[in-house]
């Protein structure tokens, strides 16, 4: 059965390294995945990456389908609801941005709890994964979506997303995530 797990919180060094790829798609990267979604819907978050639960690897889990609906997404070329792909794992993940805006929004990460920053992305992006079982496909989404994967494309090579935040952003939440991190630490030793 599918289990939620703690959620690495930062400055745990496994958020720092880049994910090695997916490779073999077997039924312990399912089991993972499904893990993973029991993780996110516990913390109540719309993206999980695998670093979040310590281990570096190419694989994060999105679920939009309680979220505002302002957002486009286009996948394999069809629009399917997202009741029937949502919640899904995108293994290996390219992300390439599309001529658009860069939008700014209000970002959070379950590895930051409480601590939220605006981030400046692209609103638009295309995104080339592959499925549990390695099938490639390519999901073309904007807004909330595009963000969302993004950000956890940013945890699958050690990227976060105080990184992306300018300078005065961060400034502003730089002493939580100084007392997040020496809380980790303190909480590694015991
Ligand atoms: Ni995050």
């Amino acid at each position: 059965m599918p289990a939620p797990l703690p959620i690495v919180r930062y400055n745990d060094p496994v958020l720092r390294k880049v994910g090695a790829r997916v490779a073999k798609f077997d039924a312990a990267l399912a089991a993972l995945a499904d893990d993973m979604v029991a993780t996110m819907h516990a913390a109540e978050g719309i993206g999980l990456a695998a670093q979040q639960i310590g281990r570096a690897l190419q694989l994060c889990v999105v679920d939009l389908r309680e979220a505002k609906r302002d957002f486009t997404w286009e996948l394999d070329g069809a629009k399917p609801p997202l009741e029937l792909f949502m919640p899904f794992a995108l293994a290996n993940p390219a992300v390439t941005a599309l001529p658009s805006d860069e939008t700014f929004y209000e970002e959070g990460c379950l590895s930051f709890p409480g601590i939220r920053g605006d981030v400046a992305r692209p609103d638009a992006v295309r995104v080339e994964f592959r499925d549990l079982a390695g099938v490639p496909h390519t999901l073309v989404c904007t807004g909330l979506l595009a963000r969302c994967i993004q950000h956890e494309a940013d945890h699958l090579n050690g990227v976060l997303f105080i990184d992306r935040m300018d300078k005065k952003t961060r400034a502003t939440i730089d002493d939580a995530v100084k007392t997040l991190a020496k809380e980790t630490r303190v909480a590694a030793k015991a």
